[in-house]
């Protein structure tokens, strides 16, 4: 297959680049040498290389500055999957994206998860300008898969590094109780991304996380226990955690609907297991 990966030094993009590259041609673009925002390259681009599947990587993740941040954000992560979504469905590609949990208000009772289609209800422009992204793409293109994940963490900045930065330095970290979701190996969900495209499962959006579902205070607590690291975990709440974006209390994402079609799905714990083993050699 001939895949186009967008976005291709970021976090995600380092492990699909991974996962696909035996028996593959992978066409891997960073923002300059393709910059999704802009329409008329982003089209040139697809229609010169003619990929089977798109897999855009590509995103403005930093949720806190994007609240002062918005028209890039919603130019990353809105009008570059459009654009995307339109040369695709013009070249005859499937477009794999990725998006997230945050397009959920988080409000939902914490003994459930949510399903694709609940109402979304952002509360923050990173979320927002991520449901616009999905929306552009449902809107504009006919083979599409939007994974939504959350959580993740892989080879980049994340969760899971700055807790062992913190936990040699520090000999305690506050960290948050009140805040549910899966947090997500990067590698697994690429793994994901190759079991349904080798499945060839049924266009549309899936929940895409590690299985299980945890607070960030007890994943911080299960980091520590697994990296025998000697530091307290000290529990505090969102409120008293201050952040310019506000989080989502309830995040979890169901994915009965990706296990329906018996793609398999490693549980969380397992997954950071797997990522600490590297991390820690
Ligand atoms: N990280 C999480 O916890 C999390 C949670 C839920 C969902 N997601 C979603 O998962 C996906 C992958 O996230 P990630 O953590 O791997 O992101 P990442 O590490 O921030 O990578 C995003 C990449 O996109 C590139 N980029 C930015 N603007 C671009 C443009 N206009 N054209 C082309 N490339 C551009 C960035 O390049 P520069 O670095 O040069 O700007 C960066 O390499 C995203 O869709 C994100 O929204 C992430």
């Amino acid at each position: 297959m001939k895949i186009l990966i967008t976005g291709s030094n970021g976090m995600l993009a380092k492990a699909v680049k991974d996962e696909f590259k035996d028996n593959n041609e992978l066409i891997c673009t960073d923002v300059a040498e393709l910059d999704i925002t802009n329409s008329n390259d982003t089209m040139d681009f697809v229609t010169k290389v003619r990929p089977d599947y798109i897999i855009n990587c590509a995103a403005y993740t930093a949720v806190d500055k994007a609240e002062e941040q918005e028209d890039l954000a919603e130019k990353v992560n809105a009008i570059g999957p459009r654009n995307l979504a339109i040369a695709a469905n013009a070249n005859n590609a499937t477009l794999v994206h990725i998006s997230t949990d945050y397009v959920f208000g988080g409000d939902k009772d914490i003994n459930e998860a949510y399903l694709e289609d609940e109402p979304k209800a952002p509360i923050t422009v990173y979320g927002s300008t991520k449901l616009h992204g999905e929306e552009n793409i449902i809107n504009n293109c006919k083979k599409y898969y939007i994974f939504r994940t959350a959580w993740l963490y892989g080879d980049g900045n994340n969760f899971v590094r700055t807790m062992l930065k913190l936990g040699k330095e520090k000999e305690e970290v506050s960290v948050v109780t009140d805040e549910h979701g899966s947090p997500t190996y990067a590698v697994d969900l690429a793994n994901i991304i190759a079991q349904a495209i080798e499945k060839d499962i049924p266009y549309g959006v899936y929940h895409a996380t590690n299985q299980g579902f945890t607070t960030w205070y007890d994943f911080t607590k299960k980091i520590f226990d697994i990296s025998k690291t000697d530091c307290k975990v000290v529990p505090t709440t969102a409120k008293e955690f201050k952040r310019a974006a506000k989080r989502p209390s309830n995040s979890q994402l169901s994915k009965e609907k990706l296990l329906a079609q018996g793609i398999n799905i490693p549980e969380y714990t397992n997954a950071l297991e797997r990522y600490l083993k590297i991390e820690l050699q």
